[in-house]
């Protein structure tokens, strides 16, 4: 019997439709060539229905969004709803309700890319950011007291707790075994390492030295966590100074582990890294629930309805969506065809300077899967 996979698509707004079209045309033919089969199922969540109905989420959209065996989104925002309410009231929404409490946010560069970082290769950016996604300044605890007047003061706290932490951290240890063998250990590491049984890296990227309590919690979770790891090589970087390896030395990072708010921050420089918005894909994971792969470049506004935006994002996302629902050979087929792609196809990642439609890039997948 083939496999089914129910797919909860969620288009969005702006430039989502276009790109989720692309990311869905190759799921099908992913499908076709690996034998199993695509149920998908539409809802038009976001800023025009928020716009005709009032309504930003229906009340039981996460339920039935637990139905699904994953959801694809395109992108939320628009730009005739003021900021904040599409963003929370959909993608916090459903990353709360759906207790996706991991990021994962791979940063690499792909052959043929143009990154901003002088003499790096493909060979140098390769690694994945953990971020946690339900907790932290995200919490949404504080408020406004005296507004408008001198004595004005807002609170948001950075809320943690020992389970939220330990589980996102477990997780990244897992990345980190899963990304590498003992037949094939991360390139970064010594031979010293290799000699005592390492296999790959994880680096905690935090705040000790400012934010003593939340990053003490953090510390010493990560590094009793560690001890079950003994394969994988530890290592702490402040997030100033994360930012400034990424550039300078990002060939240092096997997969980093971090707080929301810093994960917010450091994977879209990350993204810039790898050749910008239009190749970046992310996945909001919950690895007992439901998952929501998409690509992590928004709904570009100027670009809708033109075709010129790039896919790429959305086709990689449907392949992080494959590997977690266990078509693995699918989502290795996938990425390799996004290889082949930027490698000998595009002329820029950049919106409308590809040398293709956003129709034709998605054809060019296809293709070559
Ligand atoms: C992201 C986005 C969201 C976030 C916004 C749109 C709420 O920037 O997915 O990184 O801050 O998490
Ligand atoms: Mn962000």
């Amino acid at each position: 019997m083939t496999r089914t996979y129910k797919i909860a698509v969620l288009p969005g707004d702006g430039t989502g439709p276009e790109v989720v079209a692309e990311g869905l045309k190759v799921l099908d033919a992913a499908a076709g060539k690996f034998n199993f089969a695509v149920e998908q199922t539409r809802f038009d969540w976001g800023g025009n229905r928020y716009l005709a109905t009032g309504s930003v989420l229906p009340d039981d959209a996460a339920e039935t969004l637990k139905k699904f065996d994953a959801v694809f989104l395109g992108a939320i925002g628009h730009p005739n709803v003021k900021p904040g309410i599409l963003e929370k009231g959909i993608l916090l929404k459903l990353r709360f309700d759906l207790d996706q409490y991991i990021n994962l946010r791979p940063v690499k560069l792909y052959p043929g890319v143009e990154t901003p970082l002088a003499g790096k290769t493909p060979a140098d950016i390769d690694y994945v950011v953990v971020r946690e996604n339900t907790g932290g300044i995200y919490t949404g605890i504080g408020g406004i007291s005296m507004k408008g007047t001198k004595d004005e003061v807002a609170v948001q706290s950075m809320v943690y707790n020992r389970m939220q932490v330990e589980r996102c951290i477990r997780f990244a240890f897992e990345q980190a075994v899963k990304r590498h063998s003992k037949a094939r250990p991360w390139r970064g590491l010594s031979e010293k390492d290799i000699a005592a049984g390492k296999i790959g890296q994880l680096t905690l990227c935090g705040k000790t030295n400012v934010l003593t309590f939340v990053f003490d919690l953090w510390e010493r979770t990560f590094y009793e966590v560690a001890a079950e790891y003994p394969e994988i090589k530890t290592d702490y970087c402040h997030v100033d100074a994360t930012c400034m390896w990424m550039v300078k030395n990002p060939e240092w990072f096997d997969v980093i582990v971090t707080c929301n708010i810093f994960g917010d921050i450091i994977t879209d420089l990350g993204a810039m890294t790898q050749g910008g918005m239009g190749i970046a894909a992310g996945g909001n994971i919950n690895p007992e629930g439901v998952s929501m792969f998409e690509p992590i470049g928004g709904s570009a506004p100027k670009y809708t309805g033109l075709g010129v935006i790039n896919p790429l994002a959305a086709v990689s996302a449907v392949a992080m969506l494959l590997d977690f629902i266990g078509e693995t050979r699918a989502a290795e087929a996938v990425e390799k065809s996004v290889a082949f792609v930027t490698g000998k196809k595009l002329k820029s990642m950049a919106a409308g300077k590809m040398g293709y439609s956003t129709r034709e890039v998605g054809d060019l997948i296809v293709e070559n899967l």
